[in-house]
């Protein structure tokens, strides 16, 4: 197959690239390189005749409209967006141009293409979102593909406005896409904005760990990997018009998430305190969301995807990769606003 994968420069879409070129799929890879990206994500496919990269913006329809025309895609995966919350709240207006107006170019720029090639009914267009769309959790239940949206934040009312245009051209205009909504990832390449590269960073510079609030909000974590797998398979099995939730069963608190990469580290690296000492709660997050859990069973039951790895075996893969990696994350340390406390501009 040929998939146009958008957002291939970042997290999770170099997961999707790398294993897409690995399975013999070729790709192009389409991504403007924000401050979120890195081609070094991608390195170990650039030499391959599978994958091309292509810079453009997904808000510049001329440029998607040139990418359809040559490389005449079979599929699209969309992945490109602003994706970090605390950012969101210091600046929404990115996440708007990005993730709203952006998805509705590409979704004009993929029903032109799909038009013009006779409407084939095996293409997909798949986008990418998220748990956050669904809102807050008290203790009990799980979000299922039936629970209503209830975004927060400016960045998960973004990706649930996105969802709406992705499923109004199905609905209107027939275009088949599928959507698939995901707890929180961890895994290699992640960018050390986020929690759980900041937590294995700074335990490994010995500076302290911040954890917003009392560090009682639960996530539903996701090995990168397993869910770059669980995508592959929903754009070559899943029905259109249909959207799956995907998560790892694996609910944890941010501070036992933390403590438990301070165990790891404490075991690999050694150090003359335990590195737990570092951790320090923070002023909390504006409006941060209390618990998020998914209810996986549609995409166990229809297509048979489970997770491979325990998020135990997943965290012990990480903090490895992140000690065997040190060329890939410190210049990227040195990039504007990293380090900084961010989403307190209210
Ligand atoms: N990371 C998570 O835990 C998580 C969880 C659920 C859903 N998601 C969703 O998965 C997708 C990928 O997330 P991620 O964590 O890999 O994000 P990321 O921030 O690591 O990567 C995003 C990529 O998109 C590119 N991009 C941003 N704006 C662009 C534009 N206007 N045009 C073209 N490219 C642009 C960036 O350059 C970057 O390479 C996003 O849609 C996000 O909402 C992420």
């Amino acid at each position: 197959m040929k998939i146009l994968v958008t957002g291939g420069a970042g997290f999770i879409g170099s997961a999707v690239v790398r294993l897409a070129v690995a399975r013999g799929h070729q790709v192009v890879n389409v991504d403007a390189l924000t401050y979120a990206a890195n081609l070094e994500n991608v390195a170990s496919v650039a030499g391959s005749p599978l994958h091309v990269f292509e810079k453009a913006d997904i808000r510049d329809r001329a440029a998607l409209d040139r990418i359809f025309t040559r490389h005449a895609p079979d599929a699209v995966m969309h992945l490109a967006a602003e994706s970090h919350v605390d950012r969101s709240i210091d600046g929404p207006s990115d996440f708007i141009e990005t993730n709203v107006n952006g998805t509705f170019n590409l979704l004009e720029a993929a029903r032109a293409y799909w038009t013009r090639s006779g409407k084939p009914g095996g293409f997909r267009l798949h986008h990418v979102s998220t748990d956050e769309v669904f809102g807050s959790l008290g203790p009990a239940g799980r979000f299922t593909e039936e629970t209503p949206y209830d975004p927060r934040s400016p960045y998960s009312a973004s990706k649930a406005a996105s969802d709406h245009l992705v499923r109004a051209w199905n609905r209107t205009y027939g275009l088949p896409v599928v959507i698939t909504n995901c707890s929180n990832n961890y895994g290699p390449f992640h960018f050390p904005e986020k929690l759980v590269p900041v937590a294995i960073l700074n335990a490994l510079h010995g500076r302290r760990i911040p954890v917003y609030g009392r560090g009682g909000n639960v996530r539903d974590w996701l090995y990168v990997e397993d869910h770059a797998d669980a995508l592959l398979l929903v754009i070559e099995k899943g029905r259109a018009g249909r959207s799956y939730n995907i998560g790892g069963e694996a609910e944890r608190r941010n501070i036992d998430l933390v403590s438990t990469i301070c165990e790891i580290l404490d075991r690999r690296r050694p150090r003359a305190t335990p590195h737990a000492d570092l951790i320090t709660l923070v002023a909390d997050r504006p409006g941060h969301d209390a618990r998020y859990a998914i209810n996986p069973d549609r995409i166990h039951r229809e297509l048979g995807w489970r997770p491979s790895v325990t998020i135990e075996e997943g965290l012990e893969r990480t903090v490895q990769w992140y000690l065997d990696n040190e060329a890939w994350w410190r210049p990227i340390l040195k990039r504007h606003g990293l380090g900084e406390r961010l989403g307190m501009k209210t």
